[in-house]
């Protein structure tokens, strides 16, 4: 292969080309950040780094808790006469939610909580009926489908896009083709690892959270690997002037 090698390029070329390394690395870096920050808390603990556990609350839920638990423990609990009524409803959660089993605590409902969760004033959040109040208890899911297909496609069309440019860039260093080919598919590769471990852990189950994390890193390696031998190749190589065995 006779194509141009980035030591060749003009410093104005090398100039740009070296600003969008570094414009990338600049990405992932907040990329990093905004995972860090979106992610650590979902335990409730918001020290240190995202845990295993907090990927898998993102993005499979943690679904022994329940919006009703929640708030019956939380905010809403000062509106209970009583301990036995909160023991009431969380057993009746536990139990599974039956139509039976609601008869029975339906009275909790009608006397403490309906007044300010009619359908009328909170559509959002009604407490009258049987399937309202089943619904209000739905297993925490994680993150919804729809914004996930959002942060995937997201995701996938801007680091899609440096992927594709950081691979161009690597191809035209003076590494030697075999290096170059694996070095070039490893950004796409990471990207697909990471997208593709968040549905897992949502749709499948929490055991692909580690993957979330190994797709992470995997697209830092290889960011840095390009980036850094991208640079070397093109300020610090010396340009070796070769006659060609063959003659010119
Ligand atoms: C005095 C009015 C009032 C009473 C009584 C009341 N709530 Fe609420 N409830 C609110 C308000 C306001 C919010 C929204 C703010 C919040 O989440 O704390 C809310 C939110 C909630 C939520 C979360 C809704 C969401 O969108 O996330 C749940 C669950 C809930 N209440 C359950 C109950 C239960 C169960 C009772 C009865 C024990 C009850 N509430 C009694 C006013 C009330």
């Amino acid at each position: 292969m006779n194509s141009i090698k980035l030591s060749q390029l003009s410093f104005l070329h090398k100039l740009i080309l070296s600003f969008f390394l570094f414009v990338t690395s600049y990405a992932y870096l907040f990329a990093q950040i905004h995972f860090q920050f979106n992610t650590r808390s979902a335990d409730g603990n918001e020290s240190g780094l995202a845990s295993i556990k907090d990927i898998v609350i993102t993005y499979h839920g943690d679904r022994s808790k329940t919006r009703l638990g929640a708030k019956i423990n939380g905010s809403m609990q000062q509106y209970l006469p009583n301990e036995a009524s909160q023991l009431a409803i969380e057993a009746w959660i536990a139990a599974g939610r039956t139509e039976q089993g609601y008869r029975k605590i339906q009275h909790i409902f009608d006397d403490n909580c309906v007044r300010c969760h009619p359908y009328d004033e909170r559509p959002d959040y009604p407490l009258e009926t049987y399937e309202e109040v089943y619904a209000a208890a739905e297993p925490d899911r994680g993150v919804s489908i729809g914004y996930l297909a959002y942060l995937s496609y997201f995701h996938a069309s801007r680091m899609g896009i440096a992927a594709v440019l950081l691979a161009l860039i690597f191809s035209f260093s003076s590494f030697p083709t075999k290096i170059r080919i694996v070095v070039c598919a490893l950004p796409v590769v990471a990207m697909l690892i990471s997208i593709n471990s968040w549905w897992f852990t949502k749709l499948l189950s929490p055991i692909f959270a580690p993957t979330v994390y190994f797709g992470e890193g995997l697209t830092g390696l290889a960011y840095g690997i390009i980036i850094l031998s991208s640079l070397y190749d093109m300020w610090l190589k010396k340009k070796k002037v070769k006659i060609s065995k063959r003659g010119l």
